[in-house]
């Protein structure tokens, strides 16, 4: 059986829905901070799931699971994800990030658990040396948020020689998209993503959308991002999951398409998509932006035999249709 900690958010529960149709027996831990409950419920109307509302911070929520369910192998979502907020409460991010990590880990080596995916993130790398950005590249995380991550990476290297547990650590870059026939899509409070955003205001009357910066170093002056399709990011889980468990390997693959496309070209895409004219205004550089981060993804090609099979055109598509159906089960007028 699969633990899915995190199983209640928006990449865990993408993840999840892909084991299910795959017929694998999953067990999901959320405290629902992040995490929603109509998520869980989305997910029991495709499958069996078992949710435990738990916290990795306290080791016993995570020991009732391990003693209760045979658990073989751990997909670790759970964690505080907001770059700016870590920046103004690192203690939140160490706290639960570390610990909650730790924890886990540890009922892992007592219950002699040996294969985790974890969801790491491009943050690690920090300002690009050069691009696109490989494995290899050096890792200076410019924020609390990337150095959890970071630092989880290398507590699992330790894990690993003295435990013996095997990982393969994905590094995301952008996320976008949903499965809106599974009825679970995107959905963070407050929300700071790029695509969130700009359907706020496609949605939420006289809501301005806000670019920051429009000075950058690129060819229309907005960020360049790689914008990798949730449900294709799912299935690389599933093919990392199918890695661990044939090569028994430690591995660092990242996630992403190898394109990139500025903020201005996802706001014409929302744009065309939702038929809209939204309001749009330039603001300062958002502290600790990149100019441009772009995925080498040549490893996750080889080892994975991972190909994304979704357009950004299909993720934004997807997230505006999720977006448009949350909006109208939470009664909004839209
Ligand atoms: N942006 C806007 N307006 C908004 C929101 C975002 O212009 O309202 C811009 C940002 O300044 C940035 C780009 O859109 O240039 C993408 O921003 P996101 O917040 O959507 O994503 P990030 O690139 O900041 O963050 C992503 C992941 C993080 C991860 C980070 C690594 O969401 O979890 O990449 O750099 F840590």
């Amino acid at each position: 059986m699969i633990l899915i900690t995190g199983g209640a958010g928006y990449i865990g529960s993408h993840c999840a829905l892909a084991l299910l149709n795959r017929n694998e027996k999953i067990v999901i831990i959320d405290n629902l901070d992040n995490g929603h409950i109509e998520t869980i419920n989305a997910l029991k109307n495709i499958g069996n799931v078992e949710f435990i509302k738990g916290d990795l911070k306290n080791k016993k929520d995570i020991e009732f699971i391990f003693k209760n369910f045979d658990i073989d192998t751990l997909m670790h979502f759970a964690g505080y994800i907001q770059v700016e907020e870590s920046t103004q409460n690192p203690s939140k991010y160490y706290e639960n990030n570390i610990i909650g990590t730790i924890n886990l880990l540890n009922t892992m080596v007592e219950y002699n658990v040996k294969k985790i995916i974890f969801s790491s993130t491009c943050a690690i790398y920090g300002e690009p040396e050069y691009l696109p950005i490989d494995e290899n590249h050096p890792k200076n995380p410019l924020n609390p948020y990337g150095k959890t991550k970071l630092i989880i990476e290398e507590m699992l290297d330790d894990y690993d020689k003295a435990y013996d547990i095997k990982s393969v650590r994905l590094r995301y870059f952008n996320v976008a998209g949903a499965d809106c026939s599974a009825g679970i899509g995107e959905w963070h409070q407050p929300e700071t993503h790029l695509i969130p955003n700009i359907l706020k205001s496609v949605f939420e009357k006289e809501k301005i959308f806000n670019i920051f910066g429009n000075d950058y170093d690129t060819f229309d002056g907005t960020c360049i991002r790689d914008y990798v399709n949730v449900e294709d990011l799912a299935c690389a889980h599933v093919l990392a999951l199918e890695y661990l468990k044939k090569e028994n390997k430690t591995e660092c693959i990242n996630i992403g398409t190898s394109q990139g496309n500025s903020v201005k070209e996802i706001f014409d895409t929302v744009k065309l998509i939702s038929g809209k004219n939204i309001p749009v205004e330039f603001k300062p550089r958002r502290a600790g932006d990149a100019a441009k981060l772009i995925a080498d993804t040549k490893k996750a090609r080889k080892i994975l035999n991972w190909e994304p099979a979704h357009s950004l055109h299909d993720s934004i598509k997807s997230a505006y249709l999720w977006e448009k159906s949350k909006l109208a089960r939470l009664n909004f007028d839209v």
